[in-house]
């Protein structure tokens, strides 16, 4: 009788098998039959209770029965795997003839733009773009302009020292110095670059940032040449109208010296963290040659006179794209970036 059980068995296991229509119910009836505590395994644990001569010919047969449905769970296992493989392949499809997505143009940099256009702009009235080094010396960057080591205006522009007397340039006015003693007058320059000031980093200031320094040197320059010079720079960048306010004031390099102010683009007057709630951002000091500067450079202020002035490029830039803090410019963000 147990043989009739087991052969009976047999064939329920093998329609269950054959029945299965997913994975999960193929793992049910392996359980039921083929598990540790399945059908068959029950059968095994019975067997002990079988005189010896049945028990060879039950274990037989047990044996035989367990391997003909363990190999027809692993074909049916293999058709499940296969099929689930074929349909993965055939979602995952890949066409390999597609173009490639190719590398992404880039964009320039907001300073980038707007130093080009200037460049282009002073050109265009005869001026030479020159360029200066940002380790300076501390003659070119303080005392040739007028700033002698005891003079309280170097405490305005708190810097970087570096071993051997010299600085991480303040601004772009030493470049004026350099561009006389090299050219000598006439002189129509301008010098855009990057300066360095010991600042505490915030929405309107960072420790490294970008200045366009110009000067001009002639026979009987006036302040009217300065402005008509001035003007035409801020409608070439803006180019709309900008409110500009010129005030009085003091850089030990020009004698008279001016801040010319525009109103705040980003609010337009009310006040904003830019414009430090005033409603002007100062843009474009300015003013003429001191003596001084003149001698400094070695050229005769009898002879010449001229002005100069000392654009922030980094504050410009932030008013023509109403950019609203300075730490986006230097952040590497791309998502910054391509909107350029
Ligand atoms: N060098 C000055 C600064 O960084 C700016 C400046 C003022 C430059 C007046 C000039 C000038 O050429 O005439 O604060």
């Amino acid at each position: 009788m147990i043989e009739s059980t087991l052969s009976e068995l047999e064939s329920r296991a093998a329609a269950s098998i054959d029945a299965a229509a997913t994975p999960d119910s193929l793992e049910t009836a392996r359980v039921e039959f083929l598990g540790r505590k399945g059908a068959l395994a029950s059968i095994g644990k019975d067997m002990g209770k079988l005189p010896p001569e049945q028990r060879a010919v039950v274990g037989k047969m047990l044996n035989a029965v367990k391997q003909s449905l363990e190999s027809q769970f692993d074909s049916k296992k293999a058709a499940f795997d296969k099929a689930a493989l074929d349909s993965r392949l055939a979602a995952e499809w890949l066409d390999v003839t597609r173009p490639a997505p190719g590398v992404r143009p880039g964009s320039l940099h907001p300073l980038t733009l707007i130093q080009r256009e200037l460049e282009d702009y002073f050109t265009s009235l005869g001026f030479a773009v020159v360029d200066g080094p940002e380790v300076e010396t501390e003659w070119h960057n303080f005392d040739a302009l007028n700033i002698p080591a005891t003079h309280p205006a170097r405490d305005a522009q708190d810097t970087f020292w570096v071993e051997g007397g010299h600085v991480l340039r303040t601004h772009t006015s030493p470049v004026q110095v350099r561009a006389m003693e090299k050219f000598g007058a006439p002189l129509r320059i301008i010098a855009p670059g990057r300066v360095f000031r010991n600042e505490e980093v915030d929405a309107s200031h960072e420790h490294t940032f970008y200045q366009l320094e110009g000067m001009m040197i002639d026979r009987d320059v006036s302040i009217a040449h300065m402005l008509y010079f001035m003007k035409g720079l801020l409608e070439a960048i803006f180019s709309r109208e900008v409110t500009v306010r010129l005030r009085p004031g003091f850089f030990p390099f020009v004698e008279p010296g001016f801040e010319l102010d525009i109103q705040c683009l980003i609010c337009g007057g009310p006040g904003c963290p830019v414009c430090k709630q005033s409603g002007w951002v100062e843009l474009l000091p300015c003013g003429l040659v001191h003596p001084n500067v003149l001698r400094a450079g070695g050229i005769d202020p009898d002879q010449w006179n001229g002005f100069a002035f000392g654009l922030g490029l980094t504050r410009l830039v932030m008013m023509r794209y109403a950019i609203d803090d300075i730490r986006h410019l230097a952040s590497g963000d791309l998502r910054f970036l391509r909107q350029f």
